[in-house]
């Protein structure tokens, strides 16, 4: 269950976060928790976490161990700073900062090269799933993105199926509409990878996860899991969506706080 912050909250917010939230997920042992906020914040984030199962990571990354790269940050220094995950071409990152199949491919690399589990975002527009052009998409982004590592790079990613009509927009996309997309890029793995790949790899879903529709979502044997934006950044409601199983509600003994 990863929490994707975007360009929300300063450390002292970061810090706060953590207090509240902590407890409300201390019974989730069961659970792979991941937590990505700003730059900025994630050495305040990963000391606020490390008494706990919480792990913290990165929204995106250079793929240069160093050099005279004014603004970015590398994967080598994320590692350093804690971090054992980083998100990879974000729609966002796509849409506004002109991230192609070809840097994700680079990013994820250097992702797994750092030692950090990329979690690699695909997904499709409003205009090409009206289209009917979805699989065509989904294939191109998989064909072009992860298709160029190797088998063995390939079993350390996480991929996150985010369709870019669900982002911010409260229109989540049904269990069943992400259980397919999630399926045909399952498929698109075994075709490269295999059966065992296919098998082993894990795909978030992304868009306007909530507390509301986190069970529907989670029931589908497909979805392994979710990356949430907005309802990431309060305790309660990350905490709710963590503990999804115990219903639309923190109150289960279980997330009640210490
Ligand atoms: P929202 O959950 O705010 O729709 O954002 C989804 C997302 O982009 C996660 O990476």
């Amino acid at each position: 269950m990863a929490g994707n912050w975007k360009m929300y909250k300063t450390p002292a917010e970061t810090v706060a976060f953590f207090e509240q939230f902590l407890p409300l997920v201390a019974g989730a042992d069961h659970r792979r928790i991941v937590i990505c906020p700003p730059f900025v914040n994630l050495a305040a984030a990963v000391q606020a976490s490390a008494q706990s199962a919480v792990e913290i990571g990165g929204q995106d990354l250079y793929w240069e161990r160093e050099g005279a790269y004014t603004g970015e940050v590398s994967g080598e220094m994320l590692a350093a700073v804690g971090c054992r995950w980083v998100i990879v071409g974000h729609s966002e990152r796509r849409q506004y900062f002109g991230e192609t199949d070809a840097s994700v491919l680079k990013k994820t690399a250097a992702a797994l090269r750092a030692g950090l589990t990329p979690i690699v975002c695909v997904g499709e527009r409003l205009e090409e799933r009206e289209a009917g052009r979805t699989e065509q998409v989904l294939a191109r982004q998989f064909a072009g993105g992860v298709a160029g590592l190797s088998a063995e790079e390939f079993a350390r990613i996480v991929i996150a199926y985010e369709p870019v009509w669900a982002i911010g927009t409260g229109k989540t996309a049904t269990p069943q509409i992400a259980a397919e997309a999630h399926a045909f890029l399952r498929a698109q793995a075994r075709a490269r990878y295999g059966e065992t790949a296919a098998a082993g790899l894990r795909i978030l879903y992304g868009g306007s996860v909530k507390p509301s529709n986190i069970q529907g979502l989670m029931a589908e044997e497909e979805i392994d899991g979710v990356l949430v934006g907005g309802a990431s950044l309060e305790p309660a409601s990350f905490a709710a969506i963590v503990g999804w199983e115990n219903g639309d509600s923190i109150l289960n003994p279980q997330f009640r706080p210490a």
